[in-house]
């Protein structure tokens, strides 16, 4: 199952993702926020990020409005890679190399049709594995000897 989320920056572009996962028939399941008010972007990506780290949820999608602050939160969490791209390539790269579980986009930043092409990118890519891996492995060591 994958998850959505977004703060009011990210509102419209997280719902016209929403738009573009149904038409692709892609399960999701979209937490928020649902109306323009203003909202603080670490508790969406608290919905979202914590579910993927407890294994709740295999991946997601976040948005604010530069998707800096909510990439920044989301990553906060155990084993969450959640990368921020601006472009198809970006997204790319994010899967194929990063292994990225959550994909986050910037509602000011990014134009509808470009935040689908991203979105794309990043659902049709494949973790390359190999050396990748053995960064990745890296990272999670790294998030221990911080927690200890
Ligand atoms: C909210 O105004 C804005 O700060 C937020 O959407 C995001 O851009 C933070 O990084």
């Amino acid at each position: 199952m994958m998850l959505l989320g977004s703060d009011h920056g990210g509102l419209q572009l997280k719902d016209s993702i929403a738009a573009f996962l149904r038409e692709r028939g892609i399960d999701f399941q979209d937490c928020g926020t649902f109306n323009g008010d203003s909202v603080d972007y670490p508790d969406f990506a608290e919905k979202v990020a914590g579910a993927v780290s407890r294994g709740e949820a295999a991946s997601g999608i976040l948005v604010c409005g530069t998707g800096i602050g909510i990439s920044i939160a989301a990553n906060k969490f155990p084993g969450v890679r959640a990368a921020l791209a601006t472009d198809p390539f970006m997204a790319q790269m994010a899967k194929e190399h990063n292994n990225a579980n959550i994909l986050v986009l910037g509602g000011r930043v990014t134009a509808p049709q470009k935040g689908r092409e991203i979105v794309a990118a990043w659902l049709d890519a494949t973790f390359a594995g190999g050396r990748h891996q053995a960064r990745l492995d890296k990272i999670t060591a790294l998030e221990q000897r911080c927690r200890s």
